[in-house]
């Protein structure tokens, strides 16, 4: 089988079916279950400090095309960047055990993504490579960075700044997801490079993603290729982006040039990964999906930002960071509240892709994801099915291949969301998530729709892209639900197929990777919240 084929026949074998799911463990092993933190024991380990107060910046200011003064970076502001985008955000406790939760969502609460910076010394910070340990809030310096090495790649990406990657442990989230876990792993990955985009904008800084990274590279810039891994348990990389003050950052070529890289391959790393569980298990498919969506270094990705307006704005007074510490997964929504119209259409609006707006910014590659929203309770907009075309493609191009009896009426003008089929589908979206209540009680739900087939064809790894994007997407609609005082919930379990038959797609030309929920949340009254840092003493 081709590298396309391999990935393709990966997602076709992982589809949810009505009368069969996909093939996993089929129960908790929880005497095996992956510790969701991974520790790089025996490397230095460099506390940062908990950021005293947030950065001021409202909300709305997020998504301006001008940015904030950007930070001086030294440890307070990189402690803060990191624990506003990849930290924790609270504890929850109910019935004798206690769990953390992070600035991001994960599938599971399993925390697939690990995160490490290649950093010039600064003011309280030895320069170096390093893991960052969200439970410690704290570095682990794995290797130091000689000005040799780092300056020549510092100085082809604009000079002052740093490297932050993004990698991925499948076995945490196959543990408990089988054979599908490597689709959640990517929608985390895609969560995660959105939370660093938007802390990085808060601190007036931009997380550029340096889309010709090859995989192997990155590797090399990690150590991963020098790390003693237990079976099973390595870490993968997905991203790397180089975080410099806003507005420097696409005047560079997101490339990494062989030879700014290969003296990092001489670099001594220290540290030895903890052991996540007695004995991990190995998804062969998983693997091998991986290797066939493996990254070549290549020509920086083309990445089409367009420049459209903004119809309707983010609510203005929220204060940014604390929107992005409550951002929360509802368990339940409430169905006798209806959402207001302009924060319906400002949720959608939030997730076009605009040039120098975060977090579409980090230019990964040129967006193709639209969503098929389903309306149940928004005041002035009736209920029924509907598209959302954020990617910028036209109806017309879309049209031909759904079903000839929608309508493509225009909601508003110049908005592209377009009704398809009125009426309730409010059991039709429960159903296609795995029946779960959360997609019928809530304001609506929507399902993330790429050209998956094509793309893959073209190139394999785009895969994982897609699914970064849903998981981007993901990531501002969570930040809005809250914003308008709402709730949201990422859904990772879908029925694959029937999406495509309730729109008359063919799956060669459409598929559903992501699903997600919004509406008024019920408390669980039951669960007792703690500090995100209680557990430190500092
Ligand atoms: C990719 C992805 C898929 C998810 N799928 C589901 C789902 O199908 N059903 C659900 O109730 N929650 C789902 N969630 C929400 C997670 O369970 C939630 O993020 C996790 O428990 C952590 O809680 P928090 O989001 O409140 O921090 C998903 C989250 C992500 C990121």
């Amino acid at each position: 089988m081709s590298p396309a084929e391999t990935v393709l026949a990966y997602h076709a074998a992982t589809r949810h079916h009505f009368q069969r799911y996909a093939r996993s463990a089929g129960r908790m092993d929880w005497a095996n279950q992956p510790n969701p933190f991974r520790i790089y024991e025996g490397a230095e380990c460099i506390p940062l400090p908990l950021p005293a107060a947030d950065p001021g910046l409202a909300y709305a200011a997020l998504y301006d095309t001008q940015g904030p003064p950007p930070r001086p970076f030294d440890s307070t502001a990189l402690g803060s960047f990191l624990a506003l985008s990849m930290g924790l955000s609270a504890w929850k406790q109910a019935g004798g055990e206690r769990w953390p939760l992070r600035i991001h969502p994960s599938s599971g609460n399993l925390h697939p993504s690990e995160c490490h910076l290649i950093l010039p010394a600064a003011d309280g910070l030895p320069g170096g490579i390093h893991h960052y340990s969200p439970y410690y809030h704290a570095l682990f310096r794995r290797a130091r960075a000689p000005v040799g090495t780092y300056l020549p790649l510092a100085a082809h990406l604009g000079g002052h700044g740093f490297l932050v990657a993004v990698s991925t442990i499948f076995w945490r989230e196959s543990w408990k997801y089988g054979e599908r876990a490597y689709r959640y792993c990517n929608l985390d990955a895609g969560h995660v490079a959105a939370a660093l985009s938007l802390a990085a904008r808060l601190h007036g800084w931009q997380w550029c993603c340096i889309s010709g990274a090859g995989d192997d590279q990155i590797a090399t810039l990690l150590g991963f290729d020098r790390t003693d891994w237990h079976p099973l348990e390595e870490e993968l990389p997905d991203l790397v982006g180089w975080v410099a003050p806003a507005g420097e950052g696409p005047a560079f070529d997101p490339i990494l040039r062989d030879e700014r890289v290969q003296p990092f391959a001489g670099l001594s790393f220290h540290g030895r990964p903890n052991r996540l569980s007695r004995e991990a298990v190995d998804w062969t498919i998983i693997r091998e999906a991986h290797v066939a969506a493996c990254k070549p270094a290549s020509p920086a990705l083309a990445c089409h930002l367009p420049g459209d307006p903004v119809l309707y704005p983010p609510p203005p007074a929220p204060r940014a960071a604390a929107v992005i510490r409550q951002r929360r997964s509802a368990q339940a929504y409430d169905p006798d509240q209806r959402m207001p119209q302009d924060a319906f259409l400002a949720i959608l609006d939030r997730t076009r892709p605009r040039a120098g707006v975060p977090p579409f910014d980090a230019r990964i590659l040129t967006p193709s994801v639209d969503l098929l929203v389903f309306v149940h309770r928004v005041r002035e907009i009736p209920a029924g099915l509907y598209f959302f075309l954020r990617s910028g493609q036209a109806p017309e191009r879309l049209r031909p291949s759904c079903r000839p009896e929608f309508l493509w009426e225009a909601v508003r003008p110049d908005f592209p969301l377009w009704l398809l089929r009125p009426g309730d589908c409010a059991r039709e979206a429960m159903t296609l998530s795995c029946h779960q209540e959360i997609a019928a009680d809530g304001a609506f739900a929507l399902a993330m729709l790429a050209p998956l087939s094509s793309l893959v064809r073209e190139r394999p790894y785009l895969y994982r892209h897609l699914h970064w994007e849903c998981g981007q997407v993901g990531q501002v609609l969570y930040l809005e639900a809250e914003a308008h005082g709402l709730r949201g919930t990422g859904i990772g379990c879908f029925f694959d197929e029937p999406v495509n038959r309730l729109l008359g797609v063919d799956p060669e030309h459409l598929q559903s990777l992501y699903h997600f929920t919004i509406g008024y949340p019920l408390e669980d009254r039951r669960l007792q919240t703690l500090p995100a840092y209680h557990h430190l003493e500092r």
